[in-house]
């Protein structure tokens, strides 16, 4: 009895504290169905986005050279790092499921229709905002598929003139295109979406929630918002959990350090479909597709401005509507079926009688934003086959592995291994083919040599003569492609 007294002590001090009474609103029914609740469901993963978001970049590098292995760092030896990163992951793919089809339910609901046309807008803000992050997030991984990507965008960015300035690397010397990234995905993106956010929230309030498009306005029967909530906490959990199972079992895959030269990966699921237009109208498909998106999204609420949200008397819009979904559909199809193409002459063998455009060249460049000579510039674009050009970037990697032994930092001399590892497994192929014992010889020394370093109190002199070996190695596979 006197439990019960004092639980109904601590509900009436939270409620009075918290004024919960204001959540104690009327709404339709309706607004508690799940098509309903769709954009709550986005706004839950995106509240998982940002939490797990902020213990990521705890452990996140956001530096070209070991962006890629920290993240192979935290899967490998943080303890859960690896769900950690896939509860990410995953909460961005139901992130932007969810969003598309809170889109396509207030599309088809007609629930942008007077008044709701300036959050419809929002919305378009909103979708862009989500199409961005997921886009500055597969950069972040930094392995082949991000660099190809970013090559594109480059590239796309040149194409555009001075609407593209942010990729261009005279924007600021100084910093790496991929640290720019990052401070886009980690603060501007999600500060310009809570600002949008908070806004498109505050109308859905002081608007109402639209009618139903067959019941003339008129909503049947109403709920207190709290009971909304207390619905959409529900949902809430069982994401986490759905999440939670997904990245313990379907861990998000982690490519290698990306090699020049080549365009072998495809887009993530969500770029597919433009993908596969840009393998038939090339880059200037690409950007003028995306224009059009933007721009007929915009345009829905001035086109279709007939005042009631019937589903009958929208057959035109909700038609073609439909018939955008289906070609989106079959466009992401064929970019899945489809092998990766060429789009950006990276491909070209770099010894080729047309001098390539160097956008591999400088798509590195501009990543690690180093200030070339004239020489090397040369050095860069012009003969060196894409091999000699990654035993290179291993014998340089061997000598900060060196260099970070003699002076004791033993965890960068870790990531530096993870690193080479990475360069040596991308080429180690090209070099069996060559010579199979040699390669045999450097993945022997290079394992070896994690294996050394990965214990408390590496023994640091057998990890020396292993480097000593591995460097000898690099510089004779480098005559195989001489
Ligand atoms: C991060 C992305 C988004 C979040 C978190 C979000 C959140 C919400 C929430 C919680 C509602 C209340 C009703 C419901 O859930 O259906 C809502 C309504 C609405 N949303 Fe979104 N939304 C997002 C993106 C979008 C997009 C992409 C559009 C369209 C382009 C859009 C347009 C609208 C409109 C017009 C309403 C009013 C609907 C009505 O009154 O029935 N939203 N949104």
């Amino acid at each position: 009895m006197a439990e019960k007294k004092s639980q109904a002590g601590i509900r009436a001090w939270v409620k009075e504290r918290l004024d919960l009474s204001s959540f104690d609103y009327e709404v339709p029914g309706h607004a508690n169905t799940f098509l309903f609740s769709l954009g709550g469901v986005t706004l839950i993963s995106f509240l998982i986005l940002i939490i797990s978001g902020i213990i990521l970049a705890q452990y996140y590098v956001p530096n070209p050279e070991v962006a890629n292995s920290s993240i192979r760092v935290l899967m490998k030896e943080t303890k859960m790092g690896s769900i950690l990163r896939g509860v990410h992951f995953w909460s961005a793919q139901v992130a932007m499921v969810t969003v598309i089809l809170h889109l396509l339910r207030v599309f088809v609901y007609g629930s942008y229709k007077r008044p709701r046309e300036l959050n419809w807008l929002l919305g378009v803000g909103l979708f862009f905002g989500m199409v961005g992050l997921y886009y500055t997030g597969t950069i972040l991984k930094w392995d082949q598929e991000a660099f190809e990507a970013l090559a594109h965008t480059i590239e796309a960015a040149k194409q555009v003139g001075v609407f593209g300035f942010f990729f261009n690397q005279q924007f600021a010397r100084g910093v790496p295109l991929l640290t720019r990234i990052y401070s886009i995905h980690t603060s501007m993106l999600p500060l310009v979406m809570i600002g949008l956010l908070v806004g498109h929230l505050l109308l859905v309030k002081s608007l109402k929630i639209s009618p139903l498009p067959w019941n003339s306005g008129k909503s049947s029967d109403t709920q207190m918002f709290s009971q909304h909530l207390v619905k959409l906490s529900g949902y809430g959990f069982i994401l986490l959990g759905i999440v939670t199972i997904l990245a313990t079992f379907l861990r998000p895959e982690l490519g290698p350090v990306p090699v020049e030269g080549i365009e072998a990966t495809k887009p993530p699921w969500l770029f597919l479909s433009i993908f596969s237009i840009e393998n038939w109208t090339g880059l200037q498909g690409l950007i003028w597709t995306s224009i059009l998106l933007l721009l007929g999204l915009i345009a829905v609420p001035f086109i279709d401005r007939a005042k009631s949200n019937n589903l009958k008397e929208r057959k035109i819009i909700v038609a073609l509507g439909i018939f955008m979904v289906i070609f989106v559909l079959v466009l992401t199809i064929n970019g899945y079926v489809a092998k990766p193409e060429q789009h950006l002459d990276m491909g070209k063998p770099v010894q080729t009688e047309n001098k390539p455009d160097k956008l591999e060249n400088s798509v590195k460049k501009e990543a690690v934003s180093e200030k070339l000579t004239d020489n090397e510039e040369q050095e860069l674009g012009s003969t060196v086959p894409p091999e000699i050009q990654q035993l290179n970037a291993a014998l340089v990697v061997i000598g900060e592995i060196k260099k970070a032994i003699n002076t004791k930092e033993i965890q960068i001399a870790r990531e530096k291994a993870i690193q080479l590892d990475e360069i040596l497994d991308a080429i180690n192929l090209q070099i069996a083919v060559k010579d199979k014992k040699r390669a045999a010889d450097l993945k022997e020394h290079v394992h070896e040599l994690s294996e050394i370093l990965e214990k408390t109190q590496p023994n640091l002199n057998e990890a020396n003569d292993l480097l000593v070996h591995s460097k000898e190695s690099v510089e004779e596979a480098i005559k195989l492609f001489e």
